[in-house]
């Protein structure tokens, strides 16, 4: 049997529920679904690749048919190495469909056979992104209905180190 494979990629930096929505949508649609991380995005990361890769697979464990690699280069390479044709995306806001509009023509034109798909998240997700997450975990504030609590966990982790060596270069400089 031809496997239906779907590829859900994103710098996922980090995971939010809003992606997780979209992957457990994604995987009652089709038989297989790799989310696909980025690896060489011009967007500078917070996490490292592995970091990413773990937050999503402690996440997603309870979703058999979900697998998680990550990939550098075109997406349409990973796409063919993967016997993969259709490419998820989820559609947050209208501000939203211009790039996603340009990026599904390009991705058809380096590869005819690709069709995009796109989800539309629970609306209680469609303000969300990681950015915003991390910067309200910066502010110390609550993020535990956002991103699930490993992720939550790695980025109080991540900050309260940035915050102590940013502290400790500012107690230094004093000193100087
Ligand atoms: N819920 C919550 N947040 C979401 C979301 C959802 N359903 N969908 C997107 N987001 C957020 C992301 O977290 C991200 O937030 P951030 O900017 O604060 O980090 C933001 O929306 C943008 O996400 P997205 O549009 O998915 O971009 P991305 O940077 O995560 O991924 C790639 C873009 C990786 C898919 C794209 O750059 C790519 O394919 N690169 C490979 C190279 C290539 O082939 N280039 C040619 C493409 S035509």
């Amino acid at each position: 049997m031809n496997k239906k494979i779907a590829v859900y990629p994103g710098s996922f930096d980090p995971l939010t529920y809003g992606h997780l929505e979209i992957i457990q949508r994604t995987s009652k649609l089709f038989d297989e679904v790799i989310v696909a991380v980025a690896d060489n995005l011009s967007k500078k990361s917070t996490f490292s690749i592995k970091q990413r890769l773990d937050m999503i697979s402690q996440t997603t464990k309870h979703l058999k048919n979900v697998k998680i690699k990550t990939f550098k280069g075109l997406l349409v390479e990973f796409m063919k190495k993967n016997n993969a044709k259709v490419i998820i995306r989820g559609l947050r806001a209208v501000s939203d469909f211009e790039y996603e509009f340009q990026m599904s023509l390009m991705n058809r034109r380096l590869y005819p056979d690709i069709e995009t798909v796109f989800l539309v998240p629970d609306e209680k997700f469609i303000f969300l992104s990681s950015s915003l997450v991390k910067e309200v975990v910066r502010l110390d504030g609550d993020v535990g209905e956002f991103v699930p609590d490993v992720v939550e966990k790695q980025m109080r982790k991540k900050f309260k180190k940035r915050g102590i060596s940013h502290s400790l270069g500012k107690i230094v400089k004093n000193l100087d």
